[in-house]
C-alpha cells in the first residue's frame, strides 16, 4: 500500500490533460509502440473526434523511483459541466491532484471548479503550468495566478509540456513525493467505491473501483450497497493498457471487476461495493443519483420506424444509465420519446449516436429543463412538467419552479460590462465579483438552468470575444413565471413546437419563433400563415408566401439517369421534413427555438 499512488488530472477543456495523460504513459513504458495511438485516454470515436473526453476511464502505470517501485493509479476525468458528478466521483478514489494550467489560456472557470472540488476532498494539489513550448506562452504571469490561487510556493508549479514531453520526469517524481500513500485498513470489511463504469458488449458491464478498506477477491459474493443487488464477482483486475486478471485486488488499489450485469443502470457511479456476507456498515459518502437537466422529445423520421428507434435507445441506454426515455405522442409527430439528457452535449451525443451506431434519423424537438407545476386544486403536490404539453391550463395553474444554477465566469476585466449584461438578460442576479489578477475577474450569478443550456455559452463567447470560461452547479428549485408558448401552421397547432417560456419573454421569442419558421419552412403552392400564441391569444403572425410559379417545370431532363439522380437528391433532402397537415417542417424548425439570435 505504502507505494501506491492514486491521483487524477484536473485542468480546463483544452488545457492538454489527455496528451500530458499520454506522455506520462509513454514515460513510465506503460504503452509498447504498436499500442500507441494519439490521446489513447479518449477510446470512443465520438470522443476523439470531438476532442474532448466524454467518459472517465482508469489506466495503472509502474515507475522506478530512487530504487523502488510504484503502482501509480491515473484516474481520468471528464472535461465537460455535463459530467462534473462523473468528476467528482472520480476525485473522491484519489489523494493526489495534477492541476493542469496552459501556460498561454492562464486559469479559467474550470480549472477553478475542479480545484474547489478537489479541496473539498483533500487532495494533494500538483500544480502544472502546461504547453511552456508555446511562443505565447506567459510563465512567469500565469505562475503567477497559479501562486495565488493556491498560496503556494512557485517552486512548487512545475513547468512541463505534453507536446515536446518537456517536465514529464519532475511530475512523475512529485507524484510520488507530494501525494500521501492510500491509508485504508485491509482488516476491515470490503469498502470500494465506483467510480465508473463501461459497457462492454460481449463481457457486460465492467465496473471500475478504488478500495478504501479490505480487499476485494475473485469469487467473492458482493453487494452494491445504494442498489441493494448482490453479485458472485467473475473476474477483478487491475487496468494496464488491456485489462490484467488478479486473484485479489488490495486496499489503496485500483481495479475493474466483472461481474456479468448486462445493464448499465445497475452499477451507479459513487456506489459503494462490500461483501455480501460481511457487509461494511458505512456507505462510502456522496452518492447521488444523476438527475437528467435537460428533456427533449425524439421521433423517428419515418414513422414506420417507430420500434426500430425503441430497441436502438434500449441498447444505448445498456450503455448510458445516464440516458433515461418513455414513450410519449404527438399529434405532428406521432410516436417517439421523451428523453432526459445531463445536458446539451449529453443530447447532441446521444442524437449522433443514434445515427452513426444504428443508422436511425430522428427529429428532435426543442429541449427544455425539468419544471416543477402547482395547480390550486392541490397545492402542495408537485407536478413534473418535461414536456410543453405537461404544463396545466393557465387557468388551474397555481404556481411554478424552475432549477436554478449557481454560474461562474472569469473573464477579462474589459469584458465584465457585456458579461453582465448577458447575464442580466438571462434573467441572471450577480452573487459574487472578485478580480483574480487586476486583469482577470471572476463573476458569479444565480440564473435559471433553462437560460443556459441553449445558446448561452456561445452568446458569452461572442461577447467576451472568446475571453470566458464558464461553469456551474446546481442550487435547487426557484419560483418562476412560465407560459407555455404554442406555434399554429395553415391555423392548425403543431404540439412539436411548443415551448416553455419565461412570460416576461413570451411576447418576444413568439415573435421571433415565427421569424425564424418563415425562413425556414419551403414555399409552396399556397400561403402558409404561422402563429404564436399563448392559450387563446395570437402574439404573432407571418405569413409563407405562395410560390408565384412551378418550379419543377424547370427541373425537365432528357437524361433518365440525371432525373434519378435528382429524384435521389431531393429524396435525400426530404429525410428530415415532416408532413403536419398539409405543410412540410424541416428538422431545423423543430430547434429553431433556440437559435433565435
Ligand atoms: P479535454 O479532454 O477536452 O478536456 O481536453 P484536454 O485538456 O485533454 O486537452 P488535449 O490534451 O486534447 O489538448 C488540447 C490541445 O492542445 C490539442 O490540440 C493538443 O495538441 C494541444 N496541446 C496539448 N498539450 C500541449 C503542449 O504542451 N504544447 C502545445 N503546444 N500544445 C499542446
Amino acid at each position: 500500500m505504502k507505494n501506491i499512488r492514486n491521483f487524477c488530472i484536473i485542468a480546463h477543456i483544452d488545457h492538454g490533460k489527455s496528451t500530458l495523460a499520454d506522455r506520462l504513459l509513454d514515460f513510465t513504458g506503460s504503452v509498447t509502440d504498436r499500442e500507441k495511438q494519439d490521446q489513447l485516454l479518449d477510446n470512443m470515436d465520438l470522443e476523439r473526434e470531438r476532442g474532448i473526453t466524454i467518459k472517465s476511464h482508469a489506466i495503472q502505470m509502474e515507475y522506478m523511483h530512487n530504487g523502488e517501485q510504484y503502482i501509480l493509479n491515473l484516474i481520468d476525468t471528464p472535461g465537460h459541466v455535463d459530467f462534473s458528478y462523473e468528476v467528482s466521483r472520480s476525485i473522491a478514489a484519489c489523494e493526489g491532484a495534477l492541476l493542469i494550467v496552459d501556460a498561454a489560456q492562464s486559469i479559467q472557470a474550470q480549472t477553478i471548479s475542479n480545484l474547489y472540488l478537489a479541496l473539498e476532498n483533500d487532495l494533494e494539489i500538483i500544480p502544472v503550468l502546461n504547453k511552456v513550448d508555446l511562443p505565447s506562452a506567459n510563465p512567469e504571469e500565469v505562475t503567477d495566478d497559479i501562486v495565488d490561487l493556491l498560496g503556494c510556493d512557485p517552486s512548487e508549479v512545475i513547468h512541463a509540456s505534453g507536446k515536446t514531453g518537456f517536465g514529464v520526469e519532475n511530475i512523475l517524481s512529485a507524484i510520488i513525493e507530494r501525494v500521501p500513500a492510500p491509508s485504508g485498513n485491509p482488516d476491515e470489511p470490503l469498502q470500494a467505491l465506483i467510480f465508473d463504469s463501461v459497457y462492454n458488449p460481449f463481457r457486460g458491464v465492467e465496473t471500475y473501483f478504488r478500495v478504501i478498506n479490505g480487499k476485494i477477491r475473485k469469487g467473492q459474493n458482493i453487494k452494491f450497497i445504494a442498489t441493494g443487488k448482490t453479485y458472485f464477482a467473475d473476474e477483478v483486475g487491475t487496468l494496464k493498457l488491456k485489462q490484467q486478471p488478479k486473484q485479489v485486488i488490495n486496499t489503496g488499489d485500483v481495479g475493474y471487476l466483472i461481474t456479468g450485469i448486462k445493464e448499465a443502470k445497475e452499477v451507479k457511479v459513487g456506489d459503494t461495493i462490500t461483501d455480501a456476507k460481511e457487509p461494511t456498515k458505512n456507505a462510502i459518502e456522496g452518492f447521488e443519483n444523476v438527475k437528467p437537466m435537460v428533456f427533449a422529445g425524439i421521433y423517428p423520421v419515418d414513422t414506420e420506424d417507430y420500434e426500430d428507434l425503441r430497441a436502438s435507445m434500449e441498447k444505448l441506454q445498456l450503455n448510458d444509465a445516464s440516458l433515461v426515455f418513455a414513450p410519449e405522442s404527438s399529434a405532428a409527430l406521432g410516436f417517439g420519446f421523451r428523453c432526459g439528457f445531463l445536458g446539451m452535449l449529453h443530447l447532441e451525443i446521444i442524437q449522433e449516436r443514434l445515427e452513426r451506431e444504428f443508422d436511425m434519423t430522428v427529429i428532435t424537438t426543442v429541449p427544455n429543463v425539468s419544471y416543477h407545476a402547482f395547480t390550486n386544486k392541490n397545492p402542495d403536490e408537485i407536478i413534473i412538467v418535461n414536456n410543453p404539453t405537461d404544463l396545466p391550463e393557465p387557468s388551474t395553474l397555481n404556481r411554478v419552479e424552475e432549477p436554478y444554477i449557481k454560474a461562474t465566469i472569469i473573464t477579462k476585466a474589459d469584458f465584465v460590462g457585456p458579461v453582465m449584461s448577458l447575464c442580466i438578460e438571462k434573467r441572471g442576479v450577480i452573487t459574487n465579483q472578485t478580480y483574480l489578477t487586476p486583469e482577470r475577474v471572476e463573476l458569479s450569478f444565480d440564473m435559471p438552468l433553462a437560460e443556459i443550456v441553449f445558446d448561452f455559452y456561445d452568446r458569452l463567447k461572442t461577447v467576451s470575444k472568446g475571453y470566458a470560461s464558464f461553469d456551474y452547479s446546481p442550487i435547487g428549485m426557484r419560483a418562476s413565471k412560465l407560459v407555455r408558448v404554442d406555434i399554429l401552421l395553415n391555423a392548425q397547432q403543431v404540439d412539436a413546437l411548443s415551448a416553455l417560456i419565461h412570460a416576461d419573454n413570451a411576447y418576444t421569442i413568439g415573435k421571433k419563433m415565427c421569424e425564424k419558421l418563415k425562413e425556414l419552412i419551403p414555399r409552396q403552392q399556397f400561403d402558409i400563415p404561422i402563429q404564436a400564441a399563448i392559450g387563446a391569444k395570437i402574439i404573432s403572425r407571418e405569413t409563407v408566401k405562395a410560390l408565384r410559379k412551378d418550379v419543377t417545370a424547370k427541373c425537365y431532363g432528357g437524361d433518365i439517369s440525371r432525373k434519378r439522380k435528382l429524384l435521389e437528391k431531393q429524396k435525400k433532402g426530404k429525410k428530415r421534413m415532416r408532413q403536419v397537415g398539409n405543410v412540410e417542417i424541416p428538422q431545423q424548425a423543430f430547434m429553431a427555438v433556440l437559435k433565435l439570435n
